[in-house]
């Protein structure tokens, strides 16, 4: 069947992943990619698809009302998947009005534009939000998150996102809006901006600059390899129902500098390097603000009613993600350039 959708953010880098499996697997789909393309968002992410006859690229603001709601109504989309965001905690620490805009109010802006254009009849229509593990807080050192655990938002950018799940839900409940929420852990692969742990390690391993630890180092995360929440997304969209949540995640908890030391081990093989050359650059510095200890997904629900599972492991994911950084110097040369120093001075000094 043939359906109009709405991807946002997908200029980014899980969102330019999920552009690639729908354009690649649904020819019958018109996949509309609409992105600010702010410092985190590039069209190199998805040039290789960029000619499709199933794909268009609209540069523009979520923030921006007018904008949405014309292109609502001249568009008519049958469904939107939103990934547009502001994503990176330390910014939002750094500049938390930024995400409330994006997160929260470019949120509403499309959920209001989606329902105008459907004009009260949300037959075979879908709004489905892409949202964080970051919503439910911090666990201690036993637990999982699941679908019932409450809302207990740490950050600025968790809360931005917390706010953006309510408001979907309200959506769900008061308009009757078909929506679906999922809520994925940590995830790792090519096309990450490298402000993030992975990607910045392998860059700053790569250039011999020092690996700036948060803390004791001893916070755990929960890594998914991107193209296994792209997958996720692409069965949820379709099998999952209406008013739903679901969480994602690796079932694969590291602390961070487990993780490190497995990285530069990697590294070390990638780069002919003599074993432990990658680990000296470690340095412990200061921790970020409200650093939340421990995130891990209980994914139990996925698995169970739709039957997804991780495909790629750790080991495997993270070498196939060195090799892509390693063989991307263009790329990463391009974003790492003008404002990305900037950005890095004032983060580490
Ligand atoms: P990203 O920062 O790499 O990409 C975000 C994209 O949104 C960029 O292309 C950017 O240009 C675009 N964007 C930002 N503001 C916009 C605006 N005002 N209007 C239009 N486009 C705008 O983020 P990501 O890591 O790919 O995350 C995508 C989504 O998935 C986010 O909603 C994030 O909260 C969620 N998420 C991310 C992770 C993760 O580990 N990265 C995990 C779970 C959920
Ligand atoms: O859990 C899902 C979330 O994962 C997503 O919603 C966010 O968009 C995504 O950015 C990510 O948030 P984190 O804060 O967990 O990711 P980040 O890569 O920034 O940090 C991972 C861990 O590594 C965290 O404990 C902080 C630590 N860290 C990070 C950086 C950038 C360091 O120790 N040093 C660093 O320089």
């Amino acid at each position: 069947m043939s359906k109009k959708i709405l991807i946002t953010g997908g200029a980014g880098f899980i969102g330019s992943h999920v552009v690639r499996t729908f354009v690649k697997k649904y020819p019958n789909y018109q996949i509309v990619n609409l992105d600010a393309l702010t410092y985190a968002g590039n069209l190199e992410n998805i040039q290789d698809i960029a000619a499709s006859d199933n794909y268009r690229f609209i540069k523009g603001d979520i923030k921006d009302v007018a904008f949405i709601n014309k292109l609502f109504e001249e568009e008519k989309f049958d469904a939107v998947i939103h990934l547009a965001a502001e994503s990176h905690v330390d910014r939002s620490i750094s500049h938390p009005n930024e995400f409330i805009e994006t997160n929260v109010m470019g949120t509403a802006n499309l959920m209001n534009g989606f329902r105008h254009s459907c004009n009260g009849d949300f037959t075979d229509k879908l709004f489905y939000h892409i949202s964080t593990d970051e919503v439910y807080g911090s666990l201690g050192k036993t637990g999982l998150f699941t679908e019932e655990t409450s809302y207990d938002p740490q950050s600025p950018y968790a809360a931005s996102k917390a706010a953006s799940d309510h408001l979907v839900r309200s959506y769900g409940n008061t308009y009757k809006m078909p929506f679906i929420i999922s809520n994925c852990s940590n995830n790792y692969g090519a096309n990450q901006f490298p402000e993030k742990l992975i990607p910045l390690f392998i860059n700053n391993i790569k250039s011999k600059k020092s690996l700036p630890v948060y803390g004791d180092g001893k916070y755990t995360r929960d890594w998914l390899y991107v193209e296994d929440h792209a997958k996720a997304i692409d069965l949820i969209f379709h099998k999952g129902i209406p008013g739903e949540t679901y969480n994602i995640g690796g079932f694969n908890e590291w602390t961070n500098i487990d993780l490190i030391k497995l990285l530069c081990a990697q590294m070390d093989i990638k780069l002919n390097q003599a074993p432990g050359t990658s680990e000296k650059l470690i340095t412990y510095v200061k921790d970020r603000a409200g650093h939340d200890r421990r995130y891990a997904i209980d994914a139990t629900k996925l698995n169970r009613e739709l039957g997804w599972k991780p495909t790629v492991t750790f080991e495997e994911g993270l070498s196939k993600t060195i090799d892509w950084y390693l063989e991307n110097e263009k790329w990463l040369s391009n974003v790492t350039s003008g404002a990305y120093q900037t950005y890095y001075k004032k983060m580490y000094g």
